[in-house]
């Protein structure tokens, strides 16, 4: 895909390998919109990028990707604003094992949500012009799958 001129949504993209999306995508001509959580961080990021590509590229849109509605609402509001949507990166994820219902919240559901929202607005079969949706995951899916193969094996011989 040809990234100059198309439209990104980029989850958790106020800081971290998201606002390396963001900056990349912006480097190489598109329009992103930046959704995230923190207020703070999200307008900083947004100053921060307005000094290197022109202000109207980006938009800054807070939103918790695990509040149902205020995602479909950030969804519209890129449309709303930039007028198509071509990627998505669903990329908010945090590492909080203690707190392990929100982290499967924002690390799983989210992702497939944000994965359908992606589908019903640049499906080609409903009337979008197809487009790219990328979710970042992690490394350590397959290292905790290794340790759970082990445990399981060394219980199933006591
Ligand atoms: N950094 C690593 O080494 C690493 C390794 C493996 C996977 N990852 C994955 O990469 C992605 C980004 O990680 P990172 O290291 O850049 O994290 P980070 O903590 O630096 O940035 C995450 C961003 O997501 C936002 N966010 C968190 N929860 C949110 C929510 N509910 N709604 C909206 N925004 C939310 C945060 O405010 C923050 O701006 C995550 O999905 C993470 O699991 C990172």
């Amino acid at each position: 895909m040809h990234v100059n001129g198309k439209v990104a949504l980029v989850t958790g993209g106020a800081q971290g390998i998201g606002r390396a999306f963001v900056q990349a995508l912006l480097g190489k001509g598109a329009k992103v919109a930046l959704l995230d959580r923190n207020p703070e961080a999200g307008q900083q990021s947004k100053a921060a990028l307005d000094e290197q590509f022109e202000a109207q590229r980006t938009v800054f849109i807070q939103c918790d990707v695990t509040d149902t509605e205020q995602l479909k609402g950030a969804f519209k509001k890129v449309i709303e604003h930039f007028g198509r949507l071509d990627i998505v990166v669903n990329n908010a994820g945090v590492n909080n094992e203690k707190d392990w219902e929100s982290t499967i919240q924002i690390n799983l559901t989210s992702v497939i949500r944000g994965t359908y929202l992606g589908l019903e607005y640049m499906r080609k079969g409903n009337g979008g012009d197809g487009g790219v949706i990328i979710n970042i995951s992690s490394l350590a899916e397959y290292i905790e799958a290794t340790g759970i193969a082990q445990n399981t094996k060394f219980n199933s011989c006591n």
